[in-house]
């Protein structure tokens, strides 16, 4: 075998090796930043050496790999589930019960937090750095989720270690959730790409993390909040308090809202405190947690097979209303999905006023037999969105109408069809009017093409008049078509003009989003309008060279790829060039976290700079992935020297550290945002 042959060999088998550790086994064992390193190694050997390219070389095929399924592990300590109380005087037995097997007569001092409804996990930190999640799954076995969560920006994928020695082995335990906004973005999106809407932030959040393709993953804006330790090598903390604190000082995200009671009295008053202000939290809370504080006493009182005896959940009760179902509205979603929606008698329910409620499906409706003119029970889901929970045949008159599923769209009348799980009925016609208004809604959305005054209202007139059937037909109106239109006055006509003429200026990254593309999502999108040096390059790319882009995964660019080459999609790029919308790509973005010239490096401060205060400087360097120390050791990497650096350069340059002046450090940081500027 040839030298090179071997030597590309060698180092394909290295790249295997650490993609499998990283992608799989989620447990690298090099940098990313040593990965880029080899693969562009790999690279440029096989562009000198092109004969030795063969289909099983890892750039031809380039991480990260989705996985195929889920590697099931033990959890190292069970995660137990927590026993349940609805009652002050169930808090109060609680209280005597912990009393009794502490042996103590005095007031016990607990920690009261709120009780996110989102989805447990379990994250461990070997020597700082991020190395596994796994899902609770049955309690003692869980599934390795680490990719995903890898992707939730609160979460440090290495811990702060300047205020805090750090654990060598921890195992953070807490709650991913999705804030009510995230959720309600999340479902209008899949509503409009005629996807099935998740039920609640919880199933939602549960739901991505089992998602096998991360670049979808990364799309929702997971968040996390550390709530309790499950295991640590190295880390002493005398009280639950303590350990949040520590969680903190790690830069780990731990809920704000926990509160120290001196008693059970103060408990049952912060429970009920709680109860009333659970809508205030950005995100869904359905009760308080209640743990003894002292982690001794903790350890004293043990655990049952369940649950563990030092802690309890006050769930708070879930507010419900009963009103009067009147109608059902079909709604056409982008992808031509037919939601059925409740019409109903207004009522109140948790601080709104209520008119209308999802029914998600026909298979829904069936399974809670539901009629029309039906007495139903509502709730609120994510505290957000109203949702009927149920019917009651009992307030019938013999006036209610069965709920039939239709057999036509409402929009255009086409026939509709099941889709491939048999749930969802979507409209069989591509250039169905509905799924185009839904379309074009979207369009022209705040985030996409942000077409002022683009309204339900007015895209009802102008598809309906057959003024506009494609996007690019926006462009074509004339001050005579709008003029003509009923209610548009000369001034809204021109300044509709003026709207659309503005959008024309729209970025490429903007485009791709507004173009309503199947799991495409802002983030993706703007990878896309990066990736690309033209717009022409994008929609004529192959399924591999969409695949190959870092973070966009296969279910993904199999989506990009239809989406070009086939129906309203084929040749909208042209069409909306020749409109003369800009979109002008964007930069390459600088290395991200893991392959920055400054991520994983250990990094003193000195002097004073003129672009930062030290606060921002180190901010922006922790964000890297750096570390930034207060003092000089062997072992550090940079020292970066303002004006008027005094010992410590000396100290760096006893030891030959490198040296960083103000304007490499500008050169070394610079962004895309900062070079358009
Ligand atoms: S402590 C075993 N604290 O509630 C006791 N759990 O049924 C350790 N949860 O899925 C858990 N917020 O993930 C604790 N502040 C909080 C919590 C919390 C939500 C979840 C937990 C578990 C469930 C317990």
């Amino acid at each position: 075998m040839s030298e090179i042959k071997q030597k590309i060999e060698e180092l394909r088998d290295k790249i295997w090796y650490h993609s499998r550790k990283y992608h799989l086994e989620s447990n690298p064992e090099i940098s990313d930043f040593e990965y880029d390193k080899l693969f562009e190694k790999l690279q440029d050997l096989e562009e000198k050496y092109p004969e030795q390219i063969t289909e099983d070389s890892p750039t031809q095929r380039v991480a990260p790999i989705p996985l195929s399924e889920f590697t099931r592990q033990e959890h190292k300590v069970p995660m137990l589930s927590i026993e349940n109380t609805y009652s002050t005087e169930e808090l109060q037995e609680f209280d005597e019960r912990v009393k009794r097997l502490l042996k103590k007569t005095e007031p016990i001092e607990y920690l009261v937090e709120p009780k996110i409804d989102g989805a447990a996990i379990s994250i461990w930190y070997e020597n700082g750095k991020l190395s596994q999640a796994l899902t609770r799954g049955d309690g003692r076995w869980g599934e390795l989720v680490t990719q995903n969560v890898r992707t939730i920006q609160s979460l440090p994928l290495k811990l702060l270690s300047d205020q805090a020695q750090i654990s060598s082995l921890l195992e953070v335990r807490g709650e991913i959730y999705l804030s009510h906004k995230e959720f309600q973005r999340i479902n209008e999106m899949r509503c409009a790409s005629g996807e099935a809407t998740f039920a609640n932030p919880r199933n939602s959040a549960a739901g991505t993390l089992k998602l096998l393709d991360p670049s979808i993953v990364s799309e929702r804006k997971l968040d996390f909040l550390a709530h309790s330790l499950g295991y640590a090598e190295g880390l002493s903390a005398q009280t639950q308090e303590e350990v949040l604190k520590t969680f903190s000082k790690y830069g780990i995200p731990v809920n704000p809202n926990g509160i120290k009671a001196p008693s059970i009295e103060v408990v049952i008053k912060t429970c009920q405190e709680w109860e009333e202000k659970r809508n205030s939290l950005p995100y869904d809370i359905d009760g308080m947690v209640v743990k003894v504080n002292r982690m001794d006493w903790q350890a004293q009182m043990g655990s049952t097979s369940r649950a563990p005896r030092w802690a309890v959940a006050y769930k708070f009760t879930q507010e419900e209303v009963m009103t009067r179902l009147r109608e059902i509205h079909v709604q056409v979603g982008k992808g031509g999905t037919l939601t059925p929606v409740a019409i109903l008698d207004p009522v109140h329910l948790a601080g709104t006023v209520v008119k209308r409620a999802s029914l998600h499906n026909y298979d829904d409706i069936k399974r809670k037999g539901i009629y029309q003119g039906d007495w139903v029970t509502i709730t609120k889901a994510g505290e957000i969105i109203p949702q009927v929970l149920r019917a009651h045949p009992e307030k019938r008159t013999g006036e209610e109408i069965a709920i039939l599923e239709p057999t036509t769209c409402p929009a255009c009348h086409s026939e509709v069809k099941k889709d491939d799980n048999g749930v969802y009925l979507r409209c069989t016609n591509q250039e169905c009017a509905g799924g185009f208004k839904a379309r074009l809604k979207f369009f022209a959305s705040r985030q996409g093409m942000e077409i002022q005054g683009l309204g339900e209202k007015l895209i009802e007139q102008l598809v309906d008049t057959g003024l506009v059937t494609d996007f690019v037909d926006l462009y074509k109106l004339t001050f005579d078509d709008l003029e003509n239109l009923e209610r548009m006055g000369k001034k809204s006509a021109h300044n509709f003009i003026e709207n659309i003429k503005q959008s024309k200026k729209k970025s490429a990254d903007k485009v791709i989003f507004a173009l309503g593309i199947r799991h495409v999502g802002r983030r993706a999108a703007t990878i896309f309008a990066q990736n690309f040096s033209t717009m022409e390059d994008f929609c004529q790319a192959s399924i591999d060279e969409l695949e190959d882009i870092d973070e966009i995964g296969p279910v993904m660019a199999l989506s990009v790829f239809d989406f070009f080459h086939s129906g309203p999609g084929m040749n909208i790029i042209e069409g909306l060039k020749e409109a003369g919308v800009e979109m002008e790509m964007l930069l390459p973005t600088t290395r991200e976290e893991g392959s920055h010239f400054f991520s994983e490096k250990s990094v003193v401060l000195t002097g004073t700079l003129t672009h930062f205060t030290r606060e921002e400087l180190k901010e922006k360097l922790e964000a890297l992935g750096t570390e930034v120390k207060s003092s000089i050791s062997k072992n550090t990497d940079y020292l970066i020297a303002g004006e008027k650096a005094g010992s410590k350069l000396k100290k760096a340059q006893s030891l030959s550290i490198t040296i960083i002046e103000e304007d490499e450090l500008l050169q070394r940081l610079v962004t895309k945002e900062e070079k358009q500027d």
